[in-house]
């Protein structure tokens, strides 16, 4: 367990990270990108993280990839690469880096180090962890197979490096739907999200798609009453969904889509009003670049996203820990279904 006061101390020692508003302005370039939801006495505070972290990333031969849920400092400020679990999937296939720092899940972390075995891969708080990834476990599969002979087991990437391995094929939210429809088999089998399973036999009528019963705890609390009363409220807003939510949610909304579906649907339509129903970062780290869209009503934190802090990834390139490992026997067949994931992504042109 991390002891926040210790690293403190020790990050003390060694480097001077007082809020510092000259430095603050010598590093204008990135505060452009996040000046409408940052505050500059908060840029201050974060300014002397993100020169530290830049230099040790340099230094280290480090790359940062971030999820789309960090917060703008991360996001803004010290990512090499940010995007959606498939982005930053098939980014851990190309780095030279010699190290990745996952700021996002442990999930995520885990992909990189299986589709980069070779590279020492950094998760700044092992406690990032995801409500869907720890609803199910190999043993869970292993009944879903039992109770459906011979379908394919396609599951989402929030899930361990075990459940990885025990599955056929993984898929994100942004190829769910297309790997589902390729799949040779009339039964599918999709863990942990039942609500993105629900969402996806929807779009794939042709398939029996059963499910696991895992939810996301930020996309689950949203719902089609709460879309209502808003849209009663203030007419034209523009409602746009996760697929991680309940279906009756998505069913309300104007467009459902990965976190980068979400990004580009925006960036393109450019609505007066969005709401975005997912985690809160999501329309922060766009609002700079969408001077033109007012986001509005309600989001939802993702506690795990949340505890991956500048402070926190300072101390993971100053120590160069945790590390993240996985058994290499898992990781080879984790990695074949994460493979496939990205070959058939490739294939289908997603
Ligand atoms: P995306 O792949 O859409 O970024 O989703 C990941 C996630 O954890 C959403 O809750
Ligand atoms: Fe997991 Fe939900 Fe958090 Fe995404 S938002 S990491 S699915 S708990």
């Amino acid at each position: 367990m991390l002891d926040i006061a210790v690293m403190r101390d020790r990050l003390a020692d060694h480097y001077d990270l007082a809020p510092n508003t000259e430095l603050a302005e010598d590093l204008a370039d990135l505060y452009a990108k996040m000046d409408r939801v940052v505050p500059p006495a908060d840029w201050a505070i974060h300014a002397p993280y993100v020169a530290a972290i830049n230099r040790l990333k340099r230094e280290k031969n480090a790359v940062v990839l971030a999820h789309n849920y960090m917060t703008p400092e991360i996001y803004h400020g010290i990512a090499d690469v940010v995007g959606d679990s498939l982005q930053l999937a098939i980014e851990a296939t190309r780095t030279d880096a010699d190290v990745i720092v996952q700021c996002g899940v442990h999930f995520m972390a885990e992909t990189s180090k299986i589709l980069s075995p070779g590279k020492t891969v950094l998760i700044p708080d092992t406690g990032a962890g995801c409500s869907l990834a720890e609803s199910i476990t190999a043993e869970g599969v292993a009944e879903m197979r039992a109770k459906y002979p011979g379908a394919p087991v396609v599951s989402y990437v929030n899930t361990t490096a075990e459940v990885k391995a025990a599955s056929d094929i993984c898929c994100t939210s942004s190829n769910a739907a297309q790997i589902v429809a390729a799949m040779d088999s009339d039964t599918v089998i999709m863990t942990p999200d039942k609500y993105l399973a629900q969402n996806v036999a929807r779009e794939v009528p042709q398939k029996n798609v059963v499910w696991w019963d895992g939810a996301c705890i930020v996309h689950e609390r949203f719902t089609a009453e709460d879309i209502a009363a808003f849209r009663d409220w203030n007419p034209g807003t523009r409602v746009i969904a996760h697929p991680e939510c309940p279906p009756a949610v998505v069913d309300a909304s104007d467009y459902s889509g990965s976190t980068k579906g979400i990004i580009d649907y925006v960036s393109r339509e450019k609505p007066q009003n969005a709401m975005l129903l997912t985690e809160c970062s999501m329309a922060s780290n766009i609002a700079d670049a969408l001077p033109e869209v007012d986001f509005v009503g309600p989001c939802n934190m993702c506690p795990y996203m949340k505890k991956i802090t500048l402070e926190k990834v300072l101390w993971s390139l100053h120590t160069m820990s945790p590390e993240v490992d996985v058994d290499e026997q898992v990781a080879e067949k984790a990695r074949g279904a994460v493979q496939r994931m990205i070959d058939l992504s490739r294939q289908l042109g997603i």
